[in-house]
């Protein structure tokens, strides 16, 4: 089996390490790719193409992960010319997934859950064929959420809105602790009822947003845009809060 990548980042190089199988070639092209991607490409076991549109010419998954701003562009130049399975793992909002959906056909909706580079990477998946992609279980953890397109993507948004406004609230009401010299106090009252390990979680969580801040905000951006017609008061709260 021939998996093709189109971009070849953090997600792409984790992918082909962890993907460990003798009968599994990785394709990509380096064309008009940065030094970065050049080193990542050079780094791993894949074959190189000339060109994307050789690479989606030759796989049975064409693996898009490159950016929430290209994903569209490049399904629309390089799925008319594949045959098999198009994975589309950018984080883009389901209005891009519908859009991607209508310049090709086997279009497989996934989401990572968290970091690639964690422990245990956890993959989303919503489409038809599914099934399809059974043998990566082998490798990640997979959720094969529905046969419906834009369902990954959808709880991925879910997911985002639910965690950003965490973060937004854990920063506030430990800022305060603070201000009123009760900081670890505040944790420790908070460790009761969430779990031991809260106190870590929250201050990554924390260190995370305000390092991330213009990222997340445009995140939740993107989900205010998507499901501008439910009642979005916390979501709202959240991005003020990260503008501030
Ligand atoms: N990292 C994560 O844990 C994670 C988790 C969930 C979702 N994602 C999503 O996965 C995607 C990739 O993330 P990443 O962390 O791998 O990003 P990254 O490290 O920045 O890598 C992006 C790759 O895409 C390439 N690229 C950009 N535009 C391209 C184009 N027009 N044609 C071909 N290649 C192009 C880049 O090449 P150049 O270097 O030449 O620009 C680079 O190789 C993103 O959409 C991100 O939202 C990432």
């Amino acid at each position: 089996m021939k998996i093709g990548f189109i971009g070849f980042g953090k997600v792409a190089k984790n992918l082909v390490n962890l993907i460990k199988c003798d009968n599994i070639t990785f394709l990509t092209s380096a064309q008009n790719r940065s030094k970065t991607t050049i080193e990542n490409i050079e780094n791993s076991e894949v074959m190189v193409l000339n060109t994307f549109k050789d690479v989606a010419l030759n796989c049975d998954i064409l693996i898009s992960v490159n950016s929430p701003n290209q994903a569209l562009n490049i399904a629309v130049k390089y799925g008319k010319y594949l045959n098999g399975i198009y994975l589309d793992l950018n984080n883009i909002s389901p209005k891009t997934t519908f859009e991607i959906s209508k310049y090709v056909d086997n279009l497989i909706d996934g989401a990572i859950i968290g970091k690639i580079d964690s422990s245990n990477p956890i993959l989303y998946l919503s489409g038809k064929d599914l099934e399809k992609l059974d043998f990566l279980s082998d490798f990640l953890e997979l959720h094969k959420i529905s046969e419906k397109l834009g369902d990954a993507s959808k709880l991925k948004l879910l997911r985002s809105m639910y965690t950003k406004s965490v973060s937004a609230i854990l920063i506030e009401s430990s800022q305060i602790a603070k201000n009123l010299d009760l900081e670890d106090e505040f944790f420790d009252s908070l460790t009761l009822t969430e779990g031991k390990d809260f106190k870590n979680r929250a201050i990554s969580r924390i260190n995370n947003t305000k390092n991330s801040k213009k990222r997340k905000a445009e995140e939740l951006t993107q989900i205010i845009d998507y499901f501008e017609k439910e009642d979005l008061t916390m979501v709202k709260a959240s991005l003020k809060k990260l503008n501030q």
